[in-house]
């Protein structure tokens, strides 16, 4: 890419990552046929397609549709094999669907993203409190349970894929399964949503975000029955796009985007000196920054869970500081290490110290130079886009794969709002 160009026009946001993997993975409870619309096309959803398959599910994809049908009628196969597993850390969702379904999965420690330690304990932890017996060997985990019954399951951190697991096998346990300090993040409202439409029964209450309670009336397999349902749209990819507008400056709109969901991230872009308008009921956000008024870096922003700022968003947020006025100090709570992209914007100019692996204080620069930086994860991978939008001169992307695990088409997108952007072979 060529930076320094101004962003206009319009991007429609893609379908959720996070909000589609565990919905596709529930699909292996229902003993009917799911058809799921506003699919992203990614290779995350490639890998969990290719893991549902492996059960014994049927699918059919209609690509240009971004629809999918599974049927998961015929699903005996419990086993997962490992080359998709190590691929990415959300097939351990499956871990819950198949012990709802079939009383048994075995899985291999799962892969993804190196941001950091990513344990799985408390996936673990929750699928035990419903009774699950739990053991390992090498590198294989094995669940089993001749019955899931419903409990009470407090969880120590709101972690999201932890909830999600539980929810999973709790939606056929015997019994009523109450989850208190569950994570709230859009993502598990969304499992539940479609998890009802199929015939369970989980309530969530208006006063969840301050509670992060759930209740589960465990149901039979057989109450459960295919529905249509439709992705949410991304709140990460609308991010990193509200981001690329503030790096490269410019005016975008945005379509399908999340916007009750983007609430803390439109604060803090309004704050940094942007000019911001959400449109709740057409689903569109305009942004727009000043072309004589540098933005402005705001002293301190730290992730935390939903509502706060989000993790998977600091570094876009880091990429944007880079080139803005001011100093910002960025603090990480959700992940042990999350700076791995430091390193590529300080090669491009960029003036980041690191106060510790949890810390990061950055001194916004006039300009980053265009150079050849490596992707090491997915957002980090598409913070060094935005990097190279703001950036003097060409910078080339190198290892894109990791960027393409969660963006449908960012290159695409991108131009289409003007960027001088092109995928190179
Ligand atoms: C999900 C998202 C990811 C996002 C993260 C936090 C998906 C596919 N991924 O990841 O993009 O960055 O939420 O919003 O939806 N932890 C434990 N033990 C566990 C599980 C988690 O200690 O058993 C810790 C993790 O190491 C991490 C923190 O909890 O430090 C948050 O993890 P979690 O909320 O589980 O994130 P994921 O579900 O992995």
């Amino acid at each position: 890419m060529e930076g320094g160009k101004r962003l206009a026009g319009t991007v429609r946001v893609q379908g959720s990552k996070n909000a589609a993997l565990p919905v596709l993975a529930a699909s292996v409870l229902i003993p009917g046929t799911c058809v799921f619309k506003n699919v992203p096309y990614i290779t995350d959803i490639n890998c969990m397609e290719n893991l549902l398959q492996s059960t014994g599910a049927d699918l059919e994809k209609k690509e240009a549709a971004h629809a999918l049908r599974i049927n998961a009628v015929n699903i005996q196969e419990y086993r997962l094999p490992a080359k998709y597993v190590s691929a990415m850390r959300s097939s351990v969702v499956l871990m819950g669907a198949l012990l709802g379904r079939l009383g048994e999965a075995i899985v291999d420690y799962p892969g993804g993203c190196v941001i950091g330690e990513r344990p799985i304990d408390l996936h673990l932890f929750g699928l035990e409190k419903l009774g699950a017996q739990i053991w390992t060997d090498k590198n294989r985990i094995h669940a089993y349970a001749d019955e899931l019954r419903g409990a009470l399951i407090c969880f120590p951190f709101p972690s999201v894929g932890a909830t999600q697991n539980t929810i999973l096998a709790a939606v056929t346990a015997r019994g009523t399964t109450v989850i208190k300090n569950a994570a709230r993040e859009p993502e598990v409202t969304a499992l539940c949503d479609f998890l009802n439409k199929a015939g369970a029964c989980i309530e969530i209450g208006h006063d969840f975000i301050a509670t992060g309670r759930i209740v589960i009336r465990g149901v039979e397999v057989s109450c459960l029955h295919g529905v249509e349902y439709e992705i949410i749209p991304d709140r990460i990819v609308a991010g990193t796009y509200l981001f690329a507008a503030l790096g490269a400056g410019g005016s975008i709109t945005l379509e399908n985007a999340p916007v009750a969901q983007l609430r803390s991230v439109c604060a803090l872009i309004r704050r940094m000196g942007a000019e911001v308008v959400p449109d709740e009921e057409k689903n569109r956000i305009w942004v727009s920054t000043d072309k004589n008024r540098r933005i402005q870096n705001i002293p301190f922003v730290e992730t935390g869970v939903y509502p706060e700022f989000p993790t998977d968003l600091q570094s876009l947020l880091l990429a944007c500081a880079c080139v803005s006025e001011g100093e910002l100090t960025i603090k990480e709570r959700i992940f042990s290490s999350r700076f791995k992209v430091v390193e590529e914007l300080v090669r491009m100019g960029a003036d980041i110290e690191t106060l510790d692996n949890k810390c990061v204080r950055v001194r916004g620069v006039e300009k980053l130079t265009g150079r050849t930086v490596i992707a090491q994860e997915l957002r980090g991978g598409a913070a060094l886009v935005i990097a190279g939008l703001a950036a003097e001169g060409i910078t080339r992307v190198t290892d894109i794969r990791y960027i393409k695990r969660g963006y449908q088409d960012i290159v695409g997108d991108l131009k289409g709002l003007g960027a001088r952007i092109s995928y190179v072979d």
